[in-house]
């Protein structure tokens, strides 16, 4: 097949074309930096993107403006680059009558995980009361009886609560691109990846995700800083997997039904809190020691724990390495930037 991937530039968008590639697809990308096999350009300009996609069999939408955003200032941004941009993606696409797409979501369109209470169920706590957290009351409570929650795993119907810009604009992209594909007959899968790492992630930025900031921290001798009581709960995704699973997707779409967008979870069903991830990379390096700070975001949720059984009875897809094995090799990988 002839593929375009977006942000094929990027830390997910690279490993994403090179699998393409050795899976003997050809494969053009497209990224705000140009370079081998990849055209320079932005998502959002029409022109550009038109030129880029004419030919091809299916695109791979990888380009995104990512991160959790330092504060609302950033808003039009990533408005302007996710939303706006895939909008523009999707109306070339149907301009050329290019029928597949493969977006790369993210699994902040959940916010808070799922929760049971012993009394009143299943539920969704609502954004969390910074009176809570500066007290050190980092587990949601049932908001009818205060009793202790316990943290359930979230699969893809589970209704999509964003808490920030970023996630905003990821859960705009999916319906856009599930209007697109009912109004053109299109077809398109949504990967909500969880917290990927790997070699080739970016370094420590105000934009990065907590594998990059503790790796960088224990390069430069620094320990890492965990938040809260360490104790939330992530699912850390290998890049490697992720691209894997960008392949599967790809494959389903030969055969998906028309008209339709349908979304999986990217997980490795493995899931480990931030003290485990401090401990395990801090531990690969020989130190320093994590600290624990009990300092803590707003905006952040507590846990998020993800279902990888869609993806595995939909595309096929399963993430082959193990927390341990792929944190042992991520303590010394070459970041980005
Ligand atoms: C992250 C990304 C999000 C992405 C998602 C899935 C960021 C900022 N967030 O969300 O955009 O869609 O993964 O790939 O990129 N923490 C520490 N110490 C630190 C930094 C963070 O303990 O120095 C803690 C946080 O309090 C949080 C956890 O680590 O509890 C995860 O943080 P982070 O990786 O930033 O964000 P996610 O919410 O997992």
């Amino acid at each position: 097949m002839k593929i375009v991937v977006t942000g094929a530039a990027g830390f997910i968008g690279t490993r994403v074309a090179g699998l393409l590639r050795d899976a003997g697809h050809e494969v053009r990308g497209f990224d705000l930096r140009g370079g081998e096999d990849v055209t320079a350009g932005d998502v959002r300009d029409e022109d550009a993107v038109g030129r880029a996609i004419d030919g091809a069999d299916a695109v791979v939408h990888q380009a995104a403006k990512v991160g959790l955003g330092v504060d609302v200032r950033d808003l039009p941004e990533y408005v302007s680059v996710n939303a706006l941009g895939t909008a523009v993606l999707l109306a070339a696409m149907a301009r050329r009558g290019i029928a597949r797409l493969v977006l790369a979501s993210s699994m902040v369109v959940y916010g808070e995980g799922v929760y049971d209470c012993a009394e009143h169920g299943r539920l969704r706590p609502g954004p969390r009361d910074e009176k809570d957290l500066a007290a050190g009351r980092f587990e949601p409570a049932c908001a009818r009886c205060g009793r202790a929650l316990t943290p359930g795993t979230v699969d893809e119907d589970v209704p999509a609560d964003p808490r920030n810009a970023y996630a905003t604009s990821k859960l705009a992209q999916e319906h856009l691109a599930a209007g697109w594909a009912r109004e053109t007959g299109g077809a398109a899968v949504a990967l909500r990846y969880h917290n990927v790492y790997g070699p080739g992630m970016p370094r420590d930025t105000p934009y990065s995700g907590v594998a990059a900031i503790f790796r960088s921290a224990l390069e430069a001798g620094r320990a890492p800083l965990v938040f809260e009581d360490g104790g939330q709960r992530r699912d850390f995704v290998h890049v490697g997997d992720v691209a894997a699973a960008n392949l599967a997707a790809l494959h389903a779409l030969e055969s998906a039904p028309p008209g339709r967008l349908r979304a999986y979870n990217v997980a490795s069903g493995e899931p480990r809190t931030i003290a485990d991830l401090a401990d395990a990379l801090s531990a690969a390096r020989g130190g320093p020691a994590p600290e624990v700070t009990g300092r803590y975001r707003l905006g952040d949720v507590r846990h998020i724990v993800a279902s990888p059984d869609r993806a595995a009875s939909g595309l096929g897809f399963r993430a082959r390495v193990r927390f341990a094995d792929g944190m042992r090799e991520f303590a010394y990988a070459p970041l980005a930037g």
